[in-house]
């Protein structure tokens, strides 16, 4: 049997580059477009080898509508988008808000426009838990209020979140979609062959903490233990990579089974909170190693506390976790220790 074919925007970054394996064992046909601006060949090599087939894979920058057209035309019976390709540095979006509006929004319209003009019925986006802003309960569930975003990238997700909802409910629409908010995405795939690739000195917390342990940075710096929190340092929910490309699929999934709601929104996270400090801990139990750390100034823009409601994603979807913070790390360091070795 054919299998159905998805477009992955993205798919050779850090999340897609998971989701295009996931989707592949689930019986999908996943088809890359990347313009490797953040990502590498490297991503697709590893995909590869894990699968053991060649994925189709087109070079192309996702905002360049005629070359969507040309890769729409070329794969022929697209039956769904799931669209990671966007540039998501925070504080660089601080600095360049131009990029980021341009890239994260243009992007996004060129694919919504040549979705419509070839009926490609589905679409899977990719947002963002900083929709939530600093939020005044916890968990937060998918009718917790969005805040206005503390930096032009998370405003981007907001915006491309709005875009979606009135394109899609529009009456001649032909497009539904399902949003993911991403609470924090860590570890890698456990064949340690894709994983994350940070360009440069990491700003998210785990490629730091990797770093730290494999004596490339000599230590973290924790920003700021004074916040309203147990032991005074962040929290967040830290979700295992391949679990969350699994929402992908499962998300994909509902949109060519049940004919729903024009757009859903979901949470992906564990539901659990863990502070920056835990993390530590949690990471020196998982490998062994010491981490080398203190305690820094907070740093601006920073939600003292978030984690996921996941209820509704669980019932809707059948969205589980699978996967512990320790065995995220341990899959975290096994990465880091493969790029080392290399
Ligand atoms: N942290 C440190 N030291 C570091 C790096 C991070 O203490 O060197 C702390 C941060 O202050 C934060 C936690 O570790 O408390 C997690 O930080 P990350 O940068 O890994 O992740 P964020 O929660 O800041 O950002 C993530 C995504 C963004 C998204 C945001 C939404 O990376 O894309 O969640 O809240 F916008």
């Amino acid at each position: 049997m054919e299998r159905t074919k998805i477009l992955v925007t993205g798919g050779a970054g850090y999340i897609g580059s998971h989701a295009v394996v996931e989707l592949y064992e689930a019986g999908f046909q996943p088809v890359i477009v990347d313009d490797f601006s953040n990502s590498q060949e490297q991503a697709v090599r590893g995909i590869e080898e894990i699968l053991g087939v060649r994925v189709p894979c087109h070079r192309i920058d996702c905002g360049d509508v005629e070359a969507l057209r040309a890769v729409f035309a070329e794969e022929g019976s697209l039956r769904g988008v799931i669209h990671f390709a966007a540039s998501k540095a925070v504080g660089e979006s601080v600095q360049q808000p131009l990029k980021y509006y341009r890239n994260n929004l243009g992007s996004l319209l060129a694919l919504l426009t040549v979705m419509q003009e070839f009926g490609v019925p589905h679409l899977v986006f990719s947002s963002s838990c900083t929709v939530y802003g600093i939020p005044d309960q916890l968990p937060v569930t998918e009718q917790t209020p969005t805040k206005p975003a503390t930096s032009p990238y998370g405003n981007t997700k907001k915006i491309c979140e709005d875009i979606i909802t009135d394109v899609v409910k529009a009456p001649e629409s032909t497009v539904r979609a399902i949003l993911l908010r991403y609470f924090n995405p860590i570890g890698a795939h456990a064949s340690a062959k894709i994983g994350e690739l940070p360009l440069g000195v990491p700003q998210n917390l785990i490629p730091y903490v990797t770093q730290t342990a494999a004596g490339i940075r000599e230590k973290l710096t924790i920003n700021g233990d004074t916040y309203d929190t147990p032991d005074g340092t962040n929290i967040r929910d830290y979700v295992h990579v391949v679990d969350l490309a699994k929402a992908h699929v499962v998300a994909v999934q509902r949109l060519l089974d049940v004919r729903g709601e024009a757009v859903e929104v979901f949470n992906v996270g564990t539901g659990r909170g863990n502070s920056v400090l835990e993390v530590v801990h949690a990471f020196e139990q998982a490998t062994g190693q010491k981490l080398n750390y203190v305690i820094g100034p907070p740093r601006t823009g920073d939600v003292p506390a978030i984690y996921a409601d996941v209820t509704k994603a669980t019932e809707v979807l059948g969205f589980r976790t699978t996967t512990s913070l320790e065995e995220a790390l341990a899959s975290a360091w096994k990465w880091q220790q493969s790029l080392v070795s290399e």
